[in-house]
């Protein structure tokens, strides 16, 4: 019987912030609408030529130095982004070869914001049956580029970036408590429409813009999250007390404390990064977990749970132990 162990941890943003400052100069906006409605006060933006890979590639080696390991010990690549370098091959397949990465397997997982719980819960299931030994789960994202920069309703939201961990199979023994204790992943392809992207290979052959009916969106968020966070602590037999960090999908400062209200989890264990990286869709739970490892507050042993919701509408939940 094995267990996947998160043995390292990273992040990357990119150079460029951009602020409600900024953003009041290219649409009819301002700071203080964009601060009371969702928190964030500024985004980082991937400078020309930078791609998903990049950002990705450069994420995952923080979390290979965290974990201590070369590219040699990686054998399997499981990438989460919806902004994909190119529609073929996987992103993930670029950062393999950007890695010096030759063994095993690498391929994407399109859940949108949702994706790094999939692709987390995706590569568990692969370590716990044996296949492979250890993975990079990476969430990375360019939604600057999918962005309509004269739509205040959703310009405002989006930001660049990657984070990424190093999940490596041990055997129960050794993992000695630690490790993935559950995920719960849900899809309800009913309300596609409330957030897509209106292009695509197969239907314009063009890349297309993110559309989203913001406050239909929101109505779901809440009530779906708590949904799958009470149903992957039930299956592992705890309790929503025994969490010490709820790292949610940071897409609104507002859904964040709901969810928190809603659950009971003291705002103190909640992991806030929007402020300062507004949605980064599959990298934004990465993002905010490495930021979280980075302040020293994270502890090994320590329980975290991790949730997201996004297009498709897709949402989910995954509990580990550090
Ligand atoms: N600046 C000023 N006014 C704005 C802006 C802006 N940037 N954007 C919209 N408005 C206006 C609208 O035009 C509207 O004006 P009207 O009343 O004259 O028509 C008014 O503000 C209210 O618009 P709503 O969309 O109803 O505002 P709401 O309170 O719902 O807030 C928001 C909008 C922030 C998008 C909110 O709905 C939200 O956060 N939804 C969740 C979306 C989300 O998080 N999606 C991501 C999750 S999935 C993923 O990560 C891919």
């Amino acid at each position: 019987e094995y267990r996947s162990v998160v043995t390292g941890i990273g992040g990357y943003l990119p150079e460029r912030i951009l602020t409600n400052e900024d953003l009041s100069k290219m649409v009819d906006t301002d700071d203080a609408w964009i601060t009371e409605r969702t928190g964030i006060k500024s985004r980082h933006i991937a400078a020309d030529g930078e791609l998903t890979s990049d950002l990705g590639t450069k994420a995952a080696i923080k979390a290979m130095e965290d974990a201590g390991v070369t590219a040699d010990d990686i054998d399997l690549i499981i990438c989460a982004t919806a902004t994909p370098d190119k529609t073929f091959p996987a992103t993930a397949s670029i950062i393999q070869r950007k890695l010096g990465v030759t063994n095993g397997a690498a391929f994407d997982v399109q859940a949108v914001c949702s994706g790094f719980v999939f692709a987390m819960a995706t590569a568990d299931n692969y370590l716990a049956r044996g296949q492979f030994k250890r993975a990079l789960v990476i969430g990375a994202e360019t939604f600057s580029r999918i962005i309509d920069w004269s739509d205040r309703g959703t310009c405002v939201l989006f930001g660049d970036g990657g984070g990424a961990i190093v999940l490596e199979r041990q055997t129960k023994e050794e993992a000695n408590g630690s490790g993935v204790l559950g995920a719960h992943l849900r899809t309800d392809g009913r309300y596609v429409d409330l957030l897509h992207v209106d292009g695509g290979p197969s239907s314009t052959q063009t890349v297309g813009h993110l559309r989203m009916i913001g406050n239909q969106v929101f109505k779901h968020a809440v009530n779906k999250i708590s949904e799958s966070v009470r149903t992957v602590v039930d299956e592992a037999d705890l309790e929503l007390s025994d969490i010490d960090w709820l790292v949610p999908h940071q897409a609104n400062q507002r859904i964040l404390s709901a969810v928190a209200r809603n659950l009971g989890v003291e705002e103190n264990r909640i992991v806030s990064t929007v402020a300062n990286h507004g949605n980064t869709s599959a990298a934004s739970v990465p993002l905010a977990l490495s930021e979280l490892h980075k302040s020293g507050m994270l502890k090994k042993g320590e329980l975290v749970l991790i949730e997201a919701i996004g297009g498709g509408l897709s949402w989910g939940a995954a509990l580990f132990r550090l």
